[in-house]
């Protein structure tokens, strides 16, 4: 798909669909120009019949038999005086939804481009039209011919104001699909191993520096918390370390993903209502910081070196399994009652933190599809975030927040500890139900030298959608991604 900003008028476009944004009560003013360039007699009296005016999130689509424009989406703004940069991405994703086979060679983008700093707002609405129009064929037999956007036009935009920020839209998109790609992959292709593989793909394409640890290494590395849960599948684990550097370092991250290719919930099996084929989404985590890492090794921040970091397992049942009450040790020297087999990924993540810490970094992030009670507690658009570090907090926040991606801090109760003690080991992997992810935070923090800032995003809402959203068609979103990536490029210091 090619993006471009072209500085014509609107009524020197031509291409087969016009997605037209239209702020409440200005479509009598632009009528004239709408009308130059389909010259419908008519169109005045569709915008009456239809009740169009230009409200938020109103739409109308008229067809055109004549011409070389087929379709003209118009898509309600609301008032001028509130209008968002988000407002314009989901109008965008909202008439991208409106391109069907036939309509979809040329696309044309008409928006009040003057409320927003150009090269902002020609980034946010390339980007709404690339994510929305994502689709994935690859396990169809005979995929049907699917709808592609060959050219998209922003009119009426800076050429070269736009420009640049539509030269970024494409490493990060690409980033957003790898991890939608990820996700969306059975058990049964992306195996811990494969994602190894799509690891190595990346470090070969882009230079980034690989580093696999396979089971003897982690055994060296004494992490008995990530290798017991590895031990329950058929599968051998893959422990990957991709590194970014930099032209000159000042800053140092790692950024850790969840990756269960598949969590069966072990010997305590995921029964009844919790949705147990729905766990291939269980290496999102894995999948966003892949994502991330795609980016980034494209769009090379010049200051910031960044680690990338996923211990592979699946969580199976064979005879060597983890027992429900098993006491493990992580590669910190802590020791862990196993009370519950399906609470696996702090345990892999435990190893991983120590791993991190290991890297000396400025600061840590972890992604993880990690708690059904995180589902319960913010829904499926809001990924919950915790930190004691609030410089860090607010710096996520903010990066979310410019990526449209669902964020919400949540408390570190220190007292909850509690609920984790173990009589018999230094911790307890799971506690009690009510505050689940908490204690599941409280539980990581455990594996984190407390000099290191670090946050921790509960993605298991957020990783998969049931239905079309804006942005995001149904199935993996890609969650993540882009709030890491806004978030490395602006990261300059966190102080402890
Ligand atoms: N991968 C699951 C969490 C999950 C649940 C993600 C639903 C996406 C949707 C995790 O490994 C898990 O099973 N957590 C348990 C923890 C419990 C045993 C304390 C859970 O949330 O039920
Ligand atoms: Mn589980
Ligand atoms: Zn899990």
């Amino acid at each position: 798909m090619q993006i471009s900003a072209i500085s014509k008028e609107i009524n020197e476009w031509s291409g087969s669909l016009l997605i037209a944004g239209v702020l409440e009560g200005t479509i009598e003013n632009q009528l004239h120009l709408f009308n130059t360039l389909i010259k419908d007699t008519y169109l005045s009296q569709k915008f009456n019949d239809a009740k169009f005016e230009g409200k938020k999130n109103q739409k109308l689509s008229i067809e055109f038999i004549e011409g070389t424009i087929k379709k003209i989406v118009f898509v309600g703004l609301g008032k001028a005086e509130n209008l968002l940069i988000d407002d314009l991405r989901k109008a965008a994703s909202i008439g991208t939804r409106q391109v069907s086979p036939g309509y979809e060679a040329k696309l044309g983008i008409f928006f009040p481009w003057d409320a927003f700093d150009q090269s902002s707002a020609a980034f946010a609405v390339g980007e709404a039209v690339r994510l929305t129009s994502f689709k994935d064929i690859r396990f169809k037999s005979d995929p049907k011919e699917s709808i592609q956007i060959k050219e998209v036009e922003l009119i009426g935009l800076d050429v070269k104001l736009a420009g640049i920020a539509i030269a970024e839209i494409n490493p990060i998109c690409e980033g957003v699909k790898l991890a939608r790609e990820l996700v969306a992959a059975p058990p049964n292709f992306l195996t811990p191993s494969q994602l190894a593989k799509e690891a190595e793909k990346l470090a070969i394409e882009f230079g980034l520096d690989l580093k696999i640890l396979d089971q003897k290494e982690c055994e060296k590395e004494g992490m008995g918390a990530y290798l017991a849960v590895a031990k329950g599948s058929d599968l051998k684990p893959s422990f990957i370390h991709l590194k970014y550097s930099p032209k000159i370092t000042k800053n140092k991250i790692v950024l850790i993903g969840k990756g269960l290719t598949f969590d069966s919930g072990g010997y305590n099996l995921k029964v009844g209502a919790s949705q147990i084929e729905k766990m291939k989404y269980d290496m999102g985590g894995s999948a966003s910081v892949l994502g991330a890492a795609r980016a980034i090794a494209e769009l090379k921040p010049i200051n910031t070196e960044v680690h990338f970091i996923v211990a592979a397992c699946e969580n199976m049942i064979n005879g060597s399994a983890l027992h429900p009450g098993d006491i493990v040790k992580a590669s910190n020297g802590k020791t862990i009652e196993v009370n519950n087999t399906d609470a696996e990924g702090r345990l892999t993540l435990a190893d991983a933190l120590v791993y991190a810490c290991k890297l000396q970094p400025d600061a840590i992030v972890d992604l993880a599809t990690l708690t059904g009670a995180c589902v319960i507690a913010l829904g499926d658009e809001i990924a919950g975030l915790w930190t004691d570090n609030d410089q860090l907090s607010e710096q996520l926040i903010s990066a979310a927040n410019k990526a449209g991606e669902g964020i919400w801090r949540m408390p570190m109760q220190d007292s909850y500890k509690a609920g984790i003690k173990s009589s018999i080991a230094d911790l307890q992997n799971t506690g009690p139900r009510p505050g689940g992810s908490i204690t599941a935070a409280l539980f990581l923090k455990e594996f984190v030298k407390s000099s290191i800032p670090w946050a921790h995003i509960d993605i298991a809402g957020t990783c998969w959608t049931e239905k079309d959203r804006d942005l995001t068609p149904k199935g993996a979103t890609g969650y993540g991604v882009r709030t890491l990536v806004n978030w490395i490029r602006e990261f300059n210091f966190i102080s402890n």
